[in-house]
């Protein structure tokens, strides 16, 4: 995930990319850089780590008088966080920002080395700058960033200056948010999310998948399918905090919505055509491996559950899972050949920061599922895979752990394939289903409607239980944590197995069961379960795609053919229903009693 920005219009040019671009560090922090078109002259900087080199670099220069700008902030994914691979990238007389993947970058660059064009860095980005010059040899500027765009396969979002067309930003959008914004002093200003735009811009457009144009002080065209759109603006909103929220009621409600878009953050680059490729995590980690333990708190744990059964089913490895306050103080006897994973939100949990360095004193290879870059659990742990969920300011987990479930489903695969565990037809028929996790996501506004609806009925009563088996049992788990976060009812996840093993004693009408029964998992088992708790009169709220009769209010879920699937699209049912439980009770999702986001202490 990486941040844009973009701006034409006589203010320091400087101040507003570095402003903005402080705003979508949240996006990617692993180097930044920025270029000014001014008098005919491009300028460029660019610097590795956080925001602030940049800043330091840019100290003494100044931008002011009309002109444009475009600035980056990285998180990279086609080679190291270095200067040269940096954005902004350059021709002779071109820059551009990217952020996206290039998916056929290497057949272009391939083309562009025969025609003798030189590449300074590793990126698949690289390719839009020199292609678009190539070009323009034959072309008007406006034609042959036309023929560029055409010829790119992936997705982007692409800010492009040149000095063959001085007052122009050339723009493209596929599949990654880019936004324009204009206010009445004629300045034009670009941004990945609204909020670098906001106190700046007036009204803004919300680029749609393919769209491309050109902008400059007084006109913005922009075309998709070789015709020029109507402009449709909208009025961006003055507040930070409810631009932020983009018109939801709370930040946990934004983040359930945003899971379809992140989740093609999380997958991009990752799942290619016939295999997984984690960035920065060569073949030869998993050598030697014969096990794995993983450790975690709270929604995260439930993530690392669930992942254990796709662990032991589809790599055939033998997982252990452990909650890190316990396994801190537990003396596990560890094993070379264990490989340890702690999986963490913020990265600064300070039970599972402790159990990585009690993992990497014993001398175990480390790896971090972590949503923060250079939190101090990634720091420390020998790899990383970043859930790339973006900033999650709910108190209440929601968009991290779906990632999180991302990561651990393609880890898993990405296993089995190298310790020669499934076939290819499996691994086709798991990235088809892989690729099918954004649409998934997606909320179905009428079950919403249906959760807002029958959630009256669940606001009382003497606790909930929380049931499934399988994957669906720390889905189980996780559905009961949210609501007991935001809504302060007691609630709990059960195995559907072993309710009759002592909690059916509590069954009585006030007793509430969400029942997860997806059909692709022990369906008649967990079916025989519910029906048990049923004859002793609980109250079944039956969540499946297929019709139950019995249950007391039943949600009817997709008709997916996959578990996964399933898992994510209950998920969001359980996030979204403890969030309207929570709203009728009046109480502060956002910042639930009690609760920090990052509990850096033990
Ligand atoms: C639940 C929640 C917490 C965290 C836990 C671990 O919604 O947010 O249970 O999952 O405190 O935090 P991280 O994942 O940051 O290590």
């Amino acid at each position: 995930m990486c941040g844009i920005v973009g701006y034409i219009g006589e203010q320091e040019k400087k101040k507003i990319i570095l402003d903005g671009l402080k705003e979508l560090e949240y996006r990617g922090y692993d180097s930044a850089g920025m270029a000014v078109l001014k008098d005919d002259e491009i300028t460029h900087f660019k610097s590795v780590g956080k925001l602030e080199n940049l800043a330091k670099k840019t100290k003494d220069f100044e931008s002011i008088g009309f002109g444009l700008a475009i600035g980056h902030t990285r998180w990279a994914t086609h080679g190291k966080p270095t200067e040269l691979n940096a954005h902004p990238h350059f021709g002779k007389f071109s820059y551009i920002v990217h952020n996206g993947i290039i998916e056929n970058y290497q057949e272009i660059k391939k083309e562009l080395i025969s025609k003798k064009y030189n590449f300074l860095s590793q990126t698949d980005s690289e390719v839009i700058v020199h292609l678009f010059e190539e070009n323009l040899k034959e072309n008007e500027p406006f034609i042959a960033f036309e023929k560029t765009i055409n010829t790119l396969q992936g997705t982007y979002a692409i800010l492009l200056m040149t000095k063959a067309e001085p007052n122009k930003i050339f723009f493209a959008k596929n599949l990654v948010p880019l936004i324009i914004g204009k206010n009445d002093k004629k300045e034009v200003f670009f941004g990945s999310s609204d909020t670098p735009l906001i106190g700046l811009a007036k009204d803004v457009i919300y680029l749609n998948d393919k769209d491309y144009g050109y902008a400059q002080k007084d006109n913005i065209v922009i075309y998709n399918g070789k015709k020029p759109k109507s402009l449709e603006w909208n009025k961006l909103s003055i507040s930070k905090l409810s631009a932020q929220k983009d018109g939801y009621r709370f930040f946990m409600e934004k983040e359930i919505y945003e899971q379809s878009s992140i989740s093609n953050e999380t997958l991009m680059g990752r799942v290619l055509k016939d295999d997984i490729k984690f960035e920065n995590l060569e073949e030869s980690f998993f050598d030697d491996i014969n096990e794995i333990k993983i450790c975690a708190c709270g929604t995260s744990f439930h993530a690392a559950l669930t992942s254990s059964y796709l662990f032991e089913r589809i790599s055939k490895i033998r997982v252990s899972v452990e909650i890190a306050s316990e396994f801190r103080y537990k003396e596990s006897l560890l094993q070379k050949g264990t490989l340890f994973i702690v999986i963490s939100q913020s990265g600064e949990t300070a039970d599972t920061l402790q159990a990585l360095k009690i993992a990497k004193k014993a001398g175990l290879k480390t790896l971090a599922i972590c949503n923060v870059d250079n939190s101090s659990i990634v720091r420390i742990s020998d790899k990383t895979l970043l859930t790339r969920a973006g900033i999650e300011k709910g108190v209440a987990s929601t968009k991290a752990f779906t990632t999180q479930i991302l990561v651990l489903w393609m880890l898993s695969l990405k296993l089995a394939k190298n310790k020669g565990k499934i076939s290819k037809a499996f691994l086709e028929n798991e990235i088809k289903n892989l690729l099918k996790v954004p649409t998934v996501l997606k909320v179905d506004e009428k079950i919403h409607e249906k959760i807002r609806r029958l959630s009256k009925r669940y606001l009382h009563g003497h606790g909930f239980f929380f049931i499934g088996r399988d994957i669906f049992y720390p889905l189980a788990l996780e559905g009961a944590l949210k609501l007991k976060e935001i809504s302060y009812l007691h609630a709990e996840g059960y195995p559907s197995g072993e309710m009759k093993h002592g909690p059916i004693a509590l069954a009585d009408s006030e007793l509430f069961t969400v029942a997860l029964m997806p059909k692709n998992t022990l369906y008649e088992k967990t079916k025989s379960n519910v029906e048990e708790l049923s004859a002793r009169d609980a109250t079944i709220l039956a969540i499946s795609p297929k019709t139950f009769d019995i249950a007391d209010d039943f949600i009817k879920t997709k008709d997916h053919d996959h578990p996964m699937l399933e898992f994510l699209e209950m998920g969001v049912i359980l996030q979204l229903l403890s969030l309207e439980i929570s709203i009728r009770l009046g109480n502060d999702v956002d910042m639930p009693r009690n609760l920090a986001k990052s509990v850096t202490v033990e």
